[in-house]
């Protein structure tokens, strides 16, 4: 079922579980995901950069990928295709197009510009039903050529968006996109725990969820993260089994250069990083 996010992240708040958004690039990707979170009834949240739309040939191709995926393979757990790291035009367009699911992004304006920015964007997508997520401070690491400086976020500036009637919020505690640096200094859960006693059972997002370790994912959902997006990760396994595929010198025999068959081992690996997410996010049977 294609849904708007909120209910999903409210029972995982309500469950002390989180939901993976897991990044879209392509076919492959859509349908190892889409999969993986049936094979384990499990919710799932499909991340769309306003890079990977482009790629993919834009937000309504995105959409009916997926709506006709969902109806061929019979998907029938809670899925939404939700936009990240959102422009405000970049929003705007995905819900014209069907996205009943967005991220606005205005960390990097002035906290003035961020809140006035929000509220137009949750007005517009609540008059259609649609959930936003917004952003305080902002994520470090490169993301769409996008760099951010990997800020703490500032607790009342937190609860200031959250006032405005967002569904959940990105809070940037030390967390970064892509690969962590050898010596990251960690999650920060005094911010964390600061961001949840002002925001109160708001839905809290983390980002950069790749490369964290288990027992820190743990501690985050205890202090009410109920959304954890993924990226990088997928896309590290699927270029490692594609290129041991390749190395092996399989492609070289019989048909298997038919994209059907080279892709294949890469799209099993998405699967496999995917459920072994959803197990350690706890999301699995909570569909
Ligand atoms: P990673 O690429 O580090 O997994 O981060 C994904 C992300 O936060 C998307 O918004």
């Amino acid at each position: 079922m294609l849904v708007s996010a909120e209910k999903m992240l409210q029972d995982a708040v309500a469950g002390q579980y989180a939901v993976g958004q897991f990044n879209i690039n392509n076919l492959e990707w859509t349908k190892a995901i889409l999969q993986t979170a049936q094979e384990n009834n499990s919710p799932v949240i499909l991340g769309v950069s306003e890079g990977a739309a482009k790629y993919m040939g834009g937000f309504k191709a995105i959409v009916g990928m997926v709506e006709g995926m969902m109806e061929y393979f019979n998907i029938t757990v809670p899925v939404a295709i939700h936009l990240d790291h959102g422009s405000y035009e970049g929003a705007k367009n995905a819900m014209d197009a069907g996205f009943k699911s967005i991220m606005f992004d205005g960390s990097h304006y002035a906290i003035e510009e961020n809140i006035a920015k929000t509220k137009e964007i949750v007005e517009l997508a609540h008059a259609k039903g649609f959930s936003v997520e917004a952003e305080v401070g902002s994520i470090g690491g490169e993301e769409d050529g996008v760099v951010g400086a990997g800020e703490i976020a500032d607790a009342k500036e937190c609860k200031m968006i959250a006032d405005l009637g967002v569904d959940f919020l990105a809070a940037g505690i030390g967390n970064i996109h892509g690969k962590y640096p050898a010596n990251w200094q960690g999650l920060n859960f005094e911010a964390l725990a600061n961001i949840q006693r002002e925001t109160g059972k708001l839905p809290l997002v983390l980002h950069g969820g790749t490369g964290i370790p288990v027992e820190m994912i743990k501690e985050a959902i205890s202090l009410g993260v109920a959304k954890i997006n993924v990226n990088t990760e997928c896309q590290l396994s699927f270029a490692a089994a594609t290129r041991a595929f390749i190395e092996s010198g399989k492609d070289l025999e019989g048909k298997n250069f038919d994209p059907r068959k080279l892709l294949a081992p890469g799209t099993e690996a998405i699967k496999a990083t995917v459920k072994e997410k959803m197990t350690i996010f706890g999301s699995v049977n909570r569909a």
